[in-house]
């Protein structure tokens, strides 16, 4: 099985979670894009309801295509369920986000779902956060560079602004991403802490704590893990 496959065999133990009349958080990237389709097509075949609140403006146009009904965080009290990729979960199923960019909207809504739940294919996991995937950061454009400085000084760090087509990435936020390179000494805790308390950082990719479910595609099978 190719890694979309593997990501696909994680949909129906999320389906599953579901629920008529749920306030659900709808992710980013491109596991959550081939999902949606999905959860519409539950939506239509179970003659089931749900509101979505979606994590970027990319996932909203989707979900609003496939007459998935969406309305804005602030405009809701709760979030029954949030699902969303990552692209690392770690044994504790903390993880790293924001390979899309979309890491802000994401953890708004991820942390403040009841329950959250992660799919990814068994090429995240990893041993320590960081240990494939670089740590995005959401920052301001006013002084990106030096915190960009800041950051390279907690432990002689390479950080690289994210670019796309040799144009800086934007956020739907505005920003930019800026993409730092750990190892396996730094503690995600302690780093978030130090990176959150940086004027100019919007939010770290750390999602540390949130996760209550993974779901894990591996090619002898689904494996789910809960917190
Ligand atoms: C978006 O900003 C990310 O956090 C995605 O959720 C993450 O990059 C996973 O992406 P894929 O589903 O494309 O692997």
């Amino acid at each position: 099985m190719d890694k979309k496959q593997l990501k696909m065999s994680t949909f129906n133990d999320a389906l599953a979670q579901i629920k008529d009349g749920m306030i659900v958080g709808i992710g980013s990237g491109s596991t959550i894009e081939l999902l949606v389709p999905k959860m519409a097509e539950k939506l239509e075949q179970e003659q089931i309801d749900i509101t979505g609140v979606c994590t970027s403006n990319k996932t909203a146009f989707i979900a609003k295509e496939q007459g998935i009904r969406v309305v804005d965080v602030n405009d809701v009290e709760k979030i029954d369920i949030a699902i969303d990729g990552a692209d690392e979960v770690d044994n504790d199923l903390n993880l790293i986000k924001g390979g899309g960019g979309a890491l802000f909207r994401e953890k708004v809504i991820d942390a403040m779902a009841n329950r959250f739940i992660v799919l990814a294919d068994e090429s995240k996991c990893v041993d320590y956060l960081g240990q494939t995937f670089k740590l995005p950061v959401e920052v301001d454009k006013f002084n990106w560079l030096l915190v960009s400085k800041k950051i390279t000084a907690y432990d002689n760090l390479l950080v690289t602004r994210r670019m796309v087509d040799d144009v800086p990435f934007i956020t739907d936020n505005g920003n930019y991403i800026l993409d730092v390179v750990l190892n396996e000494r730094i503690k995600p805790m302690e780093m978030h802490e130090y990176l959150i308390h940086l004027i100019g950082v919007l939010e770290t990719g750390y999602f540390l704590n949130i996760t209550d479910q993974a779901i894990i595609g591996t090619t002898s099978g689904v494996k789910i893990i809960e917190k």
